[in-house]
């Protein structure tokens, strides 16, 4: 089976949850603590074998060049200073085997588009598609979710989706599949949709920002029209595709937090930091100290 060695990341979202933070940069360089979401992300990937990085940028994707570009004047100043563990931080983020694309979208006309536009960089190779703004937290020393879904493919040769049950009301958030049991954690999809209303929804299992697809989901996504929102959408290339192949819905190990929302950026933030090494302690005994039942009236 092939391997999975390229990975799409679509970062020309407008970020209208998180404005005015979003106004100047894209929302996946808001940083957990002391990293920006996109460096996680592209950890995770690496950690899966991926040694190619396709960003699909938008209006404002300097800062995420700039991220994981060399910075030679902050480099030789930290040098110069004598700040040697700063420097190790911003020198290796990435290993030498991997290299990065970025391709613009010119304009933000969905997710689906914004896969489509990476065809002539991933041509016939199956890929990994990352919306970093979706942050997988799992225990140390286990396989990143990426990682999970990439065996997954590599064992069944079929494209699979990570997805979790939602509460109902939220159903109109998310992708939603049907599916039939498979293996452990494993299921075939049946159906699946964009953003249905609770009312309407046929289940409340949710596709959450980690795709493996193989390349034939492009001449699908080059036919589609305008779906939900008025936007050419990864879901509807993905119920076309599952015409002509099967897919994989896959309950993956890990902890998702909904970083393009407020309230799942900060329980992010939070849990994060009471790991952190620089700031568990304290952080810990700050949370500690405020009384959390008086503080909310
Ligand atoms: P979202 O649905 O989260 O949209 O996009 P958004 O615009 O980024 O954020 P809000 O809802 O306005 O706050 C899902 C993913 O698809 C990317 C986004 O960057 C995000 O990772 N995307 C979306 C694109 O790259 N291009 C698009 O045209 C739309």
């Amino acid at each position: 089976m092939t391997k999975i060695k390229k990975a799409v990341f679509p970062v020309a979202g407008l970020g209208s949850r998180f404005l005015p933070a979003t106004k100047a940069q894209p929302k996946e360089m808001l940083p957990i603590v002391d990293k920006p979401l996109i460096q996680y992300a592209v950890e995770e990937v690496v950690s899966a074998g991926v040694s190619e990085l396709i960003f699909i940028t938008g209006r404002n994707k300097r800062a995420i060049e700039d991220h994981f570009d060399k910075a030679y004047e902050l480099e030789s100043e930290l040098e110069a200073s004598g700040k040697v563990g700063l420097l190790g931080h911003i020198r290796n983020i990435l290993p030498k085997r991997v290299s990065c694309v970025y391709i613009r979208q010119q304009e933000p006309l969905g997710l689906g588009h914004a896969v489509l536009c990476a065809q002539p960089v991933v041509g016939d190779a199956p890929f990994a598609v990352i919306l970093a703004d979706e942050f997988m937290d799992v225990p140390i020393g286990q396989p990143s979710v990426t990682k999970q879904m990439v065996d997954v493919y590599e064992r069944e040769g079929l494209g699979v989706l990570a997805v979790q049950p939602v509460p109902r009301e939220s159903t109109r958030q998310y992708g939603i599949v049907t599916s039939s049991p498979y293996r452990q954690n494993l299921e075939f999809i049946n159906s699946i949709i964009e953003k249905p209303q609770p009312e309407k929804a046929p289940s409340n299992l949710a596709v959450v920002g980690r795709y493996v697809l193989n390349s034939a989901i492009f001449e699908h996504l080059r036919g589609l029209g305008k779906g939900s929102g008025g936007e050419i959408q990864l879901t509807d290339g993905i119920a076309s595709l599952m015409k002509e192949e099967k897919m994989l819905a896959y309950r993956y190990h890990g902890r998702r937090y909904d970083c393009g929302s407020k309230i799942g950026y900060l329980k992010a933030t939070v849990n994060i930091a009471l790991r952190h090494p620089e700031v568990m302690s304290e952080f810990g005994d700050f949370i500690a100290t405020l009384d959390l039942a008086r503080e909310r009236k």
